[in-house]
């Protein structure tokens, strides 16, 4: 019953090797009726390239992603590249006739973003983008709480993801910190995808955001002896409403680079009158839930490893992010092949445009000071 997923790369910087990454460890995955092979890699940098001879399965080394899409050997792409490179790159994914794995943002912005939403849907192809934070198995836990309804009467959510390196003014400039290539949504760009993939899917789309942007940092070296202009945000605060159950709820919406101590930190807290439930990968294994009885109490779970799909590791063995990644992944893959069940998906193209009508929000409040409405 297996059937092989073969992956073609586009762009093999830091998430393109770690996408290499899952796929080697793919026999982790306890009876998964895909298996996957990455047969080709396309990137600029040929010690890059180099990086890929290793993995024996790796057919096409190449520095055109037209060459890489003209290969029958690809039936999927997972394209990790710059922002400014998304809509022309994942566009041409989709007129090759490939399924397609984006990268968040999914287009520097919201334009771009529907423009691939729409290309998406006419082209029939399977389209989904990277979000790999829900598939740990504390999100998951989150998840299935809110949907048992024990939160009672919503009070409020939280959802964050705080970076700190940015802190240090010596890091040098990169792609992700200029306009130009990361889009004028900054920090929203780099960090966005991951505080509202989980929010949407649970329903809660906001009706109205209230944005604080920060830019601290306006110039960096350049790592050539000169320094160059720092141009995007570094932090976002977007206060929100949902409606749940007929209450509007406010719902924080936080991404930071300038997160002071935090590396990487991803957390959600929902909180309702009769429950709520805390997580962050700051502590992975940690969960905490909320229980009000006639007393009160934040009762705290050691959790292990029991991800959305079963594993030959250890259940008391601590997950972590190469793993979050492997799941999303595989839920592409179930997806794809029709098994996903009523197991957590991957971004949808509508989630994904959705979420830059967010963004795009946020922009405009900021610029104006009042809340912008998304209804
Ligand atoms: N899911 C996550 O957790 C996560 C984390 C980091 C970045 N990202 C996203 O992944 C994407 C890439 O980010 P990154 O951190 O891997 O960046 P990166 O700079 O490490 O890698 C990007 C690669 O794209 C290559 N490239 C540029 N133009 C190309 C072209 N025309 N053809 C082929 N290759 C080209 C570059 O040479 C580079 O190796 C972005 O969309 C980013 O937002 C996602």
């Amino acid at each position: 019953m297996n059937s092989i997923l073969r992956v073609g790369i586009i762009g093999g910087g830091l998430m393109g090797r770690e996408a290499a990454s899952a796929f080697a460890r793919w026999f982790v995955l306890n009876n998964f009726p895909v298996q996957v092979e990455l047969v080709a890699v396309c990137d600029l940098q040929q010690s890059l390239l180099d990086w890929f001879r290793q993995i024996p399965s790796v057919k096409l080394l190449t520095q055109s992603h037209h060459e890489l899409l003209a290969s029958p050997e690809v039936d999927v792409v997972y394209v990790a590249v710059p922002h400014h490179l998304h809509e022309s790159i994942y566009l041409d994914v989709l007129k090759a006739g490939k399924d397609l794995l984006a990268e968040k943002p999914f287009g520097i912005d919201l334009a771009a973003a529907r423009r691939i939403g729409d290309a998406a849907a006419v082209s029939g192809r399977f389209v989904r983008c990277s979000s790999e934070f829900p598939f740990l198995p504390g999100p998951q836990r989150v998840v299935q709480f809110v949907q048992s309804g024990r939160l009672g009467k919503p009070l409020e959510i939280r959802s964050c993801f705080w970076h700190s390196s940015d802190l240090d003014p010596s890091k040098p400039v990169n792609w992700k910190r200029q306009v130009r290539s990361c889009g004028e949504i900054g920090v929203m760009g780099d960090l966005g995808m991951h505080v509202v993939h989980l929010p949407l899917r649970l329903g809660w789309n906001p009706i109205r955001v209230y944005a604080q942007l920060q830019k601290i940092y306006s110039e960096r070296p350049d790592g050539r002896g000169g320094m160059a202009p720092c141009d995007t945000w570094d932090n976002a605060m977007l206060h929100t409403d949902v409606v749940i159950d007929g209450l509007e709820t406010p719902m924080r919406l936080e991404t930071k680079r300038l997160a002071p101590g935090s590396t990487n930190t991803w957390s959600i807290e929902v909180l309702g009158t009769e429950g709520g439930i805390r997580y962050s990968t700051a502590e992975p294994k940690t969960l905490w839930v909320f229980d009000r009885q006639k007393e009160q109490w934040w009762n705290r779970t050691e959790l292990g490893f029991q991800t959305p799909f079963p594993t030959i590791t250890g259940g008391i063995f601590e997950p972590g992010f190469p793993d979050c990644f492997l799941q999303m992944w595989a839920a592409y893959a179930a997806e794809r092949a029709g098994v996903l069940g009523d197991r957590f998906g991957c971004v949808t193209p509508d989630e994904a445009v959705r979420s830059h009508q967010i963004f795009a929000a946020a922009l405009e409040s900021h610029q104006t000071h009042s809340a912008v409405s998304l209804t």
